[in-house]
């Protein structure tokens, strides 16, 4: 399985999906491989904002080595999994879509939610950091189930 994490920035949220994602599939012992990725191409080759750095420390975390990139449609042939943050980034990834097997790729992290940009509000990190947390535990028991009910 691999899954592509996508906000607008690649510098704030999808970068502590990235890291809580590949923490719980390591946990898991899962053979799983996770990335991210931003919509926009302000910060290509930055490390994350250093707040997301900081919250991630704060739960033991160290996504400090990360490096911005950008979106592309190619994206749609690496990944299994897209998941966005919000509907701007839902629109601005499908509007990439070459065709329905991409679209079907691409959901929201938390499915009916979406995790608020943080990027303004220095108090929203902890807060977003639990979001993208519940949303990714909860997309690895979905997915495990899932392939239990194949096999
Ligand atoms: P992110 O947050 O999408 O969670 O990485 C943002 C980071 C940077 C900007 C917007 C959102 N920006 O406009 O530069």
């Amino acid at each position: 399985m691999k899954i592509l994490m996508v906000c607008l920035g690649n510098i704030c949220r999808s970068p502590l999906a990235h890291g809580i994602m590949e923490t719980i599939v390591k946990e898991k012992g899962l053979d799983w491989e996770v990335d991210s990725a931003g919509t926009g191409d302000w910060h290509i080759g930055s490390p994350p904002d250093r707040r997301s750095i900081a919250i991630a420390k704060n739960y033991g975390l160290d996504i400090s080595t990360q490096v911005c990139r950008q979106f592309q449609s190619t994206d749609f042939d690496e990944f299994d999994r897209i998941f966005v943050m919000d509907k701007m980034n839902l629109r601005d990834v499908l509007n990439h879509a070459r065709n329905d097997d991409d679209k079907k790729k691409v959901r929201l992290l938390l499915n009916t939610e979406v995790v608020p940009d943080p990027y303004y509000e220095d108090d929203q990190f902890d807060p977003v950091y639990q979001l993208i947390e519940q949303g990714c535990r909860r997309i690895v028991e979905e997915e495990l189930k899932n392939e239990g009910l194949k096999n």
